[in-house]
């Protein structure tokens, strides 16, 4: 589906950005993993994508940073040649904070990984998409942007909800220059980000209010957000898609 196309996946060294890299990989496409601190992670992915037989970079860079950003961009079209996908996958709650103990540093800390990340990212990948007419973003919000999220998850919350406006707002603006952007909305995927923030008997409580009765795995997320680059998605733009397994339905 994605053969001579190259897909850049920002936090691709675990859960839903690895799992990415693999099923953009089996795909046909030719892949820039970018990580952070996970090392090891980015370079198992690294080594998946190997296999598959598809040309691959790893490519350290923090996605809060415009010179890291810039750079990450600049290496992939420097070894692969050009950015056709690009998916904002990075992003993080850090710890669940409740208005009583949040601070401001906490607060700038979280828009800047979960929003201004995406910023960054697509401005300095949009011109030469434009200049090809052709192009595809998606962006990884969150149940937790429309529903306001758990207990300790506000500042996340309203990154992850200004994430599905902004995708939207994107969307119009990059239509004219043959770009899609779009977003998925993850629930409860049993990744490394829960392991973190959701204690057992959270996690549980979660679950019991799946309809499907358990949680989504890294797998079924990349899935959706391939169907979103492909051109099954052609007409498809500005929207959000939820997977949830019935958590929420809008
Ligand atoms: P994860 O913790 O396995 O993945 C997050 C990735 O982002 C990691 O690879 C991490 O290294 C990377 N990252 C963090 N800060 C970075 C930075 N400054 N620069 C570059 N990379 C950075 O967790 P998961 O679950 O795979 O998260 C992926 C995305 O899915 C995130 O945006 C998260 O908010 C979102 N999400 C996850 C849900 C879940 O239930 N696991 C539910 C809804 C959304």
């Amino acid at each position: 589906m994605f053969e001579r196309q190259v897909a850049l996946i920002t936090g691709a060294s675990s859960g839903i950005g690895y799992a990415s890299a693999i099923a953009f990989a089996r795909e046909g496409a030719a892949v820039a993993v970018n990580y952070l601190k996970n090392e090891k992670g980015a370079e198992e992915a690294t080594e998946a994508v190997r296999k598959l037989g598809r040309q691959v970079i790893t490519i350290k860079a923090d996605v809060t940073r415009s010179a890291d950003v810039e750079k990450m961009v600049e290496t992939t079209v420097e070894k692969l040649g050009r950015v056709d996908i690009l998916v904002n996958n990075a992003g993080d709650l850090f710890s669940r904070q409740t208005l009583a103990d949040m601070t401001e540093e906490y607060w700038d800390r979280v828009m800047a990984l979960n929003l201004k990340s995406v910023f960054l990212c697509v401005k300095a990948v949009w011109k030469a998409m434009a200049e090809r007419k052709s192009g595809c973003i998606i962006n990884v919000a969150s149940i937790a942007g429309r529903n306001g999220g758990g207990l300790g998850a506000a500042a996340y919350s309203a990154a992850k909800g200004g994430l599905i406006t902004y995708t939207k707002s994107l969307a119009k603006e990059l239509a004219p220059h043959g770009i899609r952007v779009n977003a998925i909305a993850p629930g409860v995927i049993a990744t490394p980000y829960h392991e973190r923030y959701s204690p057992p008997e959270i996690f549980q409580k979660f679950i019991a209010n799946i309809p499907m009765g358990r949680a989504g795995t890294s797998e079924e997320v990349a899935d959706v957000i391939v169907f979103l680059a492909s051109p099954a998605a052609r007409y498809m733009t500005g929207e959000t898609v939820e997977v949830n397994g019935g958590m929420l339905m809008d």
